[in-house]
């Protein structure tokens, strides 16, 4: 069997080849492009293609990978926000995913974001590095004995809620489903008392119709004075420009994005030499207490393997014509 595999990047190479040592009957091509409408042609002949988070999976982008006889479409990441589901189920196409790679490498990278903003990590590494060693603008607070809200309680959020129970904080969180194995520490509150609670919040729910700008100047208005945001989830959870509103209101101790709505163009490019025309980002990053970082929750060597190992397998089962936890479509 054989994989047109989209925006192959060395460490994709690198993780997909050993773990390809297990897989004998599958063969991967990899290419530099994202998978688009355009570029969806190229897959003419392959039995699957494998794509990320900023592919464009839409009905577009179905319909020619149809054409060209692609079975089926492997998601190497958990979300799926950017396939149309229905679309691949009309055309008979399998979309599978990877939900569980490792929950803990995206829950670390949420409290390292909440670490960082806090205690203002990234300005006083540049301090330091330019011989000011003065505290200005670095006092943060002490997370021990104060309030986690989690939002989303599936695999990264239960994970982000041991850590922060860790940190010996109280852990409240809102979900539609509660999760039983957190019923020893976790008291679940609605969306309202969670906002008006925490001191900090993290995001770990999917986007969908019912999570898209959860995080708008209205939900904003009801959180606490001095709470730390952190998205690591996807981007469209939050309104942006009503984000950069609560800013300019002084809200946030710190905003940690892992994932911002105009990370498409941005995600694992380099611009550092492009001069942007509408950055969103850039005003966000104007700011002292917003750190961002490129989408990179799942980027760790225990993350890297799961993921191909997972996705290999994937194929194997569609090619079966088994059905798994793993199916989108
Ligand atoms: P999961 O499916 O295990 O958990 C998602 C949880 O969100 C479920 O418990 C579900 O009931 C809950 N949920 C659904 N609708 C909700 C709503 N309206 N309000 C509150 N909770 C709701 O997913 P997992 O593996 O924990 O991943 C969560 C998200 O993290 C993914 O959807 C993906 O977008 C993101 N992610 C980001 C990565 C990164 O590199 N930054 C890497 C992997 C995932």
């Amino acid at each position: 069997m054989k994989i047109l595999f989209y925006a192959a990047k060395i460490y994709d190479k690198k993780s997909f080849g050993n773990a390809l040592s297990e897989f004998p009957g599958i063969e991967v091509e990899y290419i530099d492009h994202e998978l688009e409408p355009r570029t969806a042609t190229l897959a003419k002949g392959y039995d699957a293609v494998c794509a990320f988070v900023s592919a464009d999976v839409g009905a577009q982008t179905l319909e020619v990978l149809h054409d060209g006889g692609v079975k089926t479409v492997l998601m190497r990441c958990a979300g799926f926000n950017n396939v149309d589901v229905e679309k691949a189920k009309e055309l008979g196409i399998t979309v599978k995913r990877v939900p569980g790679y490792s929950p803990e490498s995206v829950a670390e990278l949420a409290m390292a974001l909440a670490l960082a903003v806090n205690r203002r990590l990234y300005k006083a590494y540049n301090k330091v590095r330019e011989n000011d060693y003065t505290l200005t603008g670095l006092r943060g607070v002490n997370f021990f004995g104060k309030t986690a809200g989690i939002v989303g309680t599936g695999k990264i959020g239960a994970a982000m809620c041991r850590i922060c129970r860790g940190f010996g904080m109280r852990v409240i969180a809102y979900d539609v489903y509660q999760n039983p194995a957190l019923a020893d520490f976790v008291e679940y509150v609605s969306m309202d008392e969670l906002l008006a609670q925490s001191d900090l919040i993290s995001l770990h729910c999917p986007l969908m119709d019912s999570t898209y700008h959860m995080i708008n100047i209205e939900t904003i208005k009801k959180m606490k004075d001095g709470v730390i945001l952190v998205n690591t989830s996807r981007g469209a959870l939050v309104d942006t420009n009503e984000l950069i509103e609560g800013i300019r209101m002084e809200k946030f101790l710190g905003v940690g994005l892992d994932v911002y709505e105009e990370e498409a163009g941005n995600v694992f490019e380099d611009h550092s030499d492009d001069i942007m025309m509408h950055s969103v980002t850039a005003r966000l990053l104007a700011f002292p207490n917003v750190m961002i970082t490129s989408h990179q929750g799942f980027y760790t060597v225990e993350a890297l393997a799961a993921i191909a190992e997972t996705t290999l397998q994937n194929l194997m089962d569609a090619a079966e014509g088994k059905r798994t936890p793993n199916d989108v479509a």
